[in-house]
């Protein structure tokens, strides 16, 4: 008889890699995976159960098993693990072969790994998967990237595995090189924003509220059903619900105030100062998480210095109520800004990015996935060219009519003495989008004054130097 061979293999059985090759599996197809902890393997092999996988036990078993020209999948930690599996696949393959870097690679790693393989005649995808380990098992939003014939390859697996909306899957071909790495980590710069937003809007309803977790959970299940409505919003509602099994208190309260971080948010900020877009809610969510970070040093801070602060006294619901229009105006501010970086690094790699695709495929799937994006989508169905949200009517009016709230609930937290960067930064994202005149002509001054750098003048083309008094 002859030897099984299996459609597509799977490199890294963590519990993400574990998830899709079953999720794979649930579909109709064969599926080799492996992992150099055997303890991995061994785990996969427990729950084979009907589903035709095969755990294998080495690297030379899972490749000699795969049919040609093979597709192998890695999902394993970014960096040196990536370039390590690829070496010790390398000697195993022939050309044609497709390797997937389904991890959360540098967009810039990926190029140069494309680059390199494809000079040896290896097909090389760079593929963001979003959704966490729920994701994986039943759904994904899957962005790919890399060369079309590669993606044609494994759209069928891809396009079964995928979260669905509305009857179509959450994954699109995006388009070549590292196109699905940068976008897979916009997304993640989103995802810190939103995160962030809502954690300082927790901030404002905590300590500057005084409302108790309960009352907090039930404010963000009410969000949860309307305009806010997104995964994130939701999973908020059911974390303040959660009684820590050690202390019986709320798990929450007994969680440390230090966020980590893998660092694809940061690299979001980074390569949005390299292409000079500016992101500045991306920016705040990082630097927050940075400051969350320095735990021993806040505290001491908080021993030196004091300031007075007011303490709440008003109409709690109506502050709610502006809070939550803050947070609607702010979402869209967030979203606006990973957009148009995407709008424009789209131009500057030659990615040819449909960004109504992009909206469309993390309406599902994702961490990201919110009603609003079914928005998004339709601006950019009307203005597939659109460089920035803003300027879409719907989403426009709707960021007009938060944002007398969000400049209510930015005085509050003045007031309070709490730190909402990532509210303040969308405020003033949106006053200097809309602003004809930025103070900018004092800078050229400055420059032209320190360092002859010279200054364009309003009423004459051509650049000037003036030798400042
Ligand atoms: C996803 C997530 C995921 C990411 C985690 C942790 O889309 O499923 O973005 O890929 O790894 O959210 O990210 P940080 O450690 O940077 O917070």
């Amino acid at each position: 008889m002859a030897e099984q061979k299996y459609e597509i293999g799977m490199i890294g059985l963590g519990v993400m890699g574990r998830n899709l090759v079953l999720n794979i599996a649930d579909h109709g197809y064969s599926v080799s995976g492996y992992d150099k902890d055997i303890s991995k393997v061994q785990e996969l092999q427990s729950e084979v159960g009907s589903h035709t996988i095969n755990a294998a036990q080495s690297l030379d078993k899972f490749v000699s098993i795969l049919s040609t020209p093979r597709s192998i999948m890695m999902l394993v930690p970014a960096g040196q693990v990536v370039d390590n599996v690829i070496r010790d696949l390398m000697p195993h393959l022939e050309r044609g072969d497709l390797i997937i870097d389904a991890g959360n690679s540098h967009f810039k790693d990926t190029d140069l790994r494309s680059k390199s393989l494809g000079e040896k005649g290896i097909l090389y995808m760079g593929v963001g998967i979003s959704g966490g380990e729920d994701g994986a098992r039943h759904g994904p939003s899957l962005m790919p990237g890399g060369p079309k014939e590669a993606y044609e390859r494994v759209r069928p697996i891809f396009e079964a595995v995928a979260a669905y909306v509305d009857g179509a899957p959450c994954v699109t071909y995006l388009g070549p090189g590292s196109a699905g790495h940068y976008v897979k980590m916009v997304h993640n710069g989103i995802e810190y924003g939103l995160m962030q937003l809502i954690a300082e809007s927790y901030d404002l309803i905590k300590r500057g509220l005084e409302l108790s977790d309960a009352e907090l959970s039930i404010i963000y299940g009410n969000w949860n059903e309307d305009v806010l409505n997104a995964y994130l919003i939701e999973i908020t509602s059911r974390i303040f619900t959660q009684v820590d099994e050690r202390t019986g208190k709320r798990l929450i309260d007994v969680i440390l105030d230090e966020a980590k971080q893998k660092g694809t948010g940061m690299w979001t900020s980074q390569d949005a100062m390299d292409i000079q877009v500016p992101t500045p809610v991306i920016d705040a969510a990082v630097v927050a998480r940075n400051l969350s970070a320095m735990k021993s040093e806040r505290e001491s801070a908080s021993k030196n210095i004091k300031v007075r602060a007011a303490r709440f006294k008003g109409d709690r619901d109506a502050i709610l109520h502006q809070l939550k229009s803050a947070m609607y105006a702010s979402m869209i501010m967030t979203y606006a800004q990973g957009m148009s970086q995407l709008h424009a690094a789209s131009k500057v790699y030659d990615y040819g990015l449909n960004l109504e695709d992009v909206a469309r495929i993390w309406r599902g799937g994702c961490i990201i996935r919110a009603a609003l994006l079914g928005n998004i989508q339709a601006a950019y169905h009307a203005q597939p060219d659109l460089p920035n949200l803003l300027n879409d009517s719907r989403l426009g009016k709707a960021v007009m009519a938060g944002q007398k709230d969000l400049r209510k609930v930015v005085g509050l937290a003045g007031k309070l003495g709490l730190p909402i960067p990532c509210f303040m930064a969308s405020l003033a994202y949106f006053d200097g989008y809309r602003s004809a005149w930025l103070p900018a002509n004092l800078i050229q001054a400055q420059r032209d004054d320190f360092g002859a750098h010279t200054y364009e003048r309003v009423d004459a083309k051509g650049v000037f130097h003036t030798h400042w008094e």
